[in-house]
């Protein structure tokens, strides 16, 4: 007769295993709170994207995941501390285009712009409005242009610093007009529109998502948009080619970045988790109510974001030798 443990019985009546069902695996990523770096100061559009993203992300991670910011030297401070973060997947680098502008404009990084980061996957690209303050006595670009280079060693434009979308919206502008406006940098754009609204900064360059609530509110004056075609966001806001400066054309591209070494699984679980964000109909609504759009899944992963950054880097790397301006 076979003696029928307790045990064997019941684990018979539960029609389950007798071996212990196996231990619940302790998910070794992510094990604590992470940290998304944005390399500019609380208020931008940097910092808009990278909180929604943020917050989307934690949902399909399980763990909180809190922005901070690290402003300074064009995105640069902030790039460089993820550059030299523990690459265990808990904190990472949300940039835009300035990652592809910055190893040509930095000659003398303390950290490799580029060996440093381990692609996650794209995030937004933005569109750019070219704003001015309240009172700017011009209605259309044409009119804005005009004043510009008649008081170009009177007025101001803020950035966001050498590098940063703002600044080089402001290179295409002033070169588009020939006019060198006096440039004033700030750690971001988020203080520089306090500035702007103040009337003490007369014009910017800035992404939508952080200048549609002060344009449709008409806080700012507004000029031009700076897509190819007019967006849902701003239907009444005329694109630069439509107010004469086919030129002036860019939209910012934001992308997600782990430090160098990072484990390859590590990286492919953010990037499933970016994707799943980028899904999130919050996001997707916020997103489109500033002007912008989540990218395509496809592009949220690791190869692709890696091809379209490096082919970037090469892209503006001889339009910045020609004009011969460094940050160092
Ligand atoms: C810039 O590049 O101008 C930055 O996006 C500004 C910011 O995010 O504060």
């Amino acid at each position: 007769m076979i003696r029928f443990t307790r045990r064997l019985l019941l684990a018979l009546a539960a029609g389950t295993a007798l071996v212990a069902p196996p231990a619940k695996a302790q998910p070794s990523f992510p094990n604590r709170t992470l940290t998304v770096i944005v390399p500019f100061a609380a208020g931008g559009p940097t910092d808009t994207v990278s909180r929604l993203v943020a917050e989307a992300m934690g949902r399909d991670l399980g763990q909180t995941m809190v922005v901070e910011n690290v402003g300074g030297a064009g995105g640069t401070l902030g790039a460089q501390r993820v550059a030299n973060a523990r690459p265990d997947g808990h904190t990472v680098l949300l940039h835009h285009i300035g990652m592809a502008t910055t190893p040509t404009l930095y000659r003398r990084l303390a950290y490799d712009p580029v060996a440093g980061y381990e692609p996650i996957g794209l995030v937004t690209d933005v569109p750019m409005t070219l704003i001015a303050r309240h009172n700017f006595p011009a209605t259309t670009l044409a009119e804005a242009v005009a004043i510009i280079q008649r008081d170009t060693d009177k007025l101001n434009y803020a950035n966001a610093g050498i590098g940063a979308a703002s600044h080089l919206c402001g290179l295409l502008l002033m070169s588009a007009v020939n006019a060198p406006m006096t440039t004033v940098p700030f750690r971001g754009t988020g203080p520089a529109m306090q500035e702007l609204l103040a009337g003490r900064i007369d014009l910017m360059c800035d992404q939508t998502t952080n200048t549609t609530e002060q344009i449709l509110g008409n806080q700012v004056k507004a000029y031009a948009v700076t897509t190819p075609a007019r967006i849902g966001a701003l239907p009444n806001l005329p694109t630069s080619a439509e107010g004469g400066l086919p030129a002036f054309e860019v939209s910012v591209w934001h992308g997600l970045y782990a430090p160098r070494g990072t484990p390859a699984e590590i990286v492919n679980r953010l990037s499933h988790a970016l994707q799943v964000a980028l899904r999130d109909p919050r996001l997707v609504a916020r997103f489109r109510e500033l002007g912008t759009e989540p990218v395509a899944q496809d592009r949220a992963t690791p190869a692709a974001h890696r091809a379209f950054w490096q082919a970037d880097i090469a892209k503006w790397r001889p339009i910045i030798q020609a004009a011969g301006q460094f940050a160092d």
